[in-house]
């Protein structure tokens, strides 16, 4: 069998090399970039996987500017049930690990695709979060940006004090992200010295190119994930485990 060319471990109970582990000592400045794939021990489903949205729904009818338009309560409706449902877990293990990471690290940016806002519920601050939040909702008409943590809101589709039509403030397919947040992101895989990039399929674009952003200026960058994904090859390192097990062990070996 052929030997793959790139470092890659099983998760065992030592999985971390002396190098990956020298790079992470010595880095000043730590970037984690995170995906779907850190809430799933928390009992939140992912996009892809067996179990994910993707499989069961369509994205072109829940997560598009064309479906709101056409069918605003369906929406809302999804995500009034995934609001529901996140509202009811925990943040697990790997979130704990992440923002005890932010505490060790003179420079750290976490940047997630995530929406529902575990990292935060988990102590984690500095973050930038790319496709928005699912606890917001934003005005159509003027913009207004409103905060509501109850998981049903009053009439569906509900409206702003303006009278226009709130939407989730999330990132949908065909839209762009947030400029501020991406031009943070974008400068932190310039400026970082290590990168994790965990539980996140990297395929969507652009949070799946800061990884080799990264690596092109001179970071060392290490995968974390179930299984792997088009970085596996690419990055310094790729551990094959659970986010839960692997950061809180690299959290204890620094
Ligand atoms: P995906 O569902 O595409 O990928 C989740 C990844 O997490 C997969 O690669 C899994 O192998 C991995 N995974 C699952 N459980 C894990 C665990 N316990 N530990 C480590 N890895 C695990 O989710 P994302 O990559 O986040 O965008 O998807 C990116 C974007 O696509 C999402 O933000 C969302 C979606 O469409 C928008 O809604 C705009």
């Amino acid at each position: 069998m052929r030997r793959p060319n790139y470092a890659f471990r099983m998760w065992t109970k030592q999985p971390f090399s002396n190098k990956l582990l020298n790079r992470l000592r010595s880095s000043r400045y730590l970037l984690v970039l995170t995906g779907a794939g850190v809430s799933a021990e928390s009992g939140v489903p992912t996009f892809r996987g067996k179990d994910g949205y993707w499989r069961k729904f369509s994205p072109q009818e829940l997560a598009t500017m064309d479906a709101f338009e056409k069918n605003s309560e369906l929406v809302w409706e999804w995500y009034e049930y995934r609001r529901g449902l996140i509202r009811e877990v925990q943040p697990n293990p790997a979130h704990y690990a992440i923002k005890d990471l932010e505490d060790r690290f003179a420079e750290f940016l976490l940047v997630t695709q995530n929406i529902d806002g575990l990292h935060q519920r988990a102590g984690s601050r500095k973050i930038a979060e790319l496709h928005g939040n699912i606890w917001r909702d934003r005005c159509l008409k003027c913009g207004q940006v409103y905060d509501h943590k109850e998981v049903k809101l009053k009439g569906v589709p509900p409206k702003c004090a303006c009278g226009g039509l709130l939407r989730p403030d999330v990132v949908w397919f065909g839209e762009a992200l947030p400029q501020e947040t991406l031009l943070q992101a974008l400068q932190a895989a310039q400026f970082c010295d290590f990168l994790l990039t965990v539980g996140t399929s990297a395929l969507v674009q652009p949070a799946a190119s800061l990884p080799l952003l990264a690596q092109e200026n001179g970071a060392f960058v290490v995968e974390i994930n179930l299984e792997p994904t088009p970085l596996s090859e690419r990055v310094n390192e790729s551990i094959r485990g659970k986010a839960g097990e692997v950061l809180p062990g690299l959290v204890k070996k620094l």
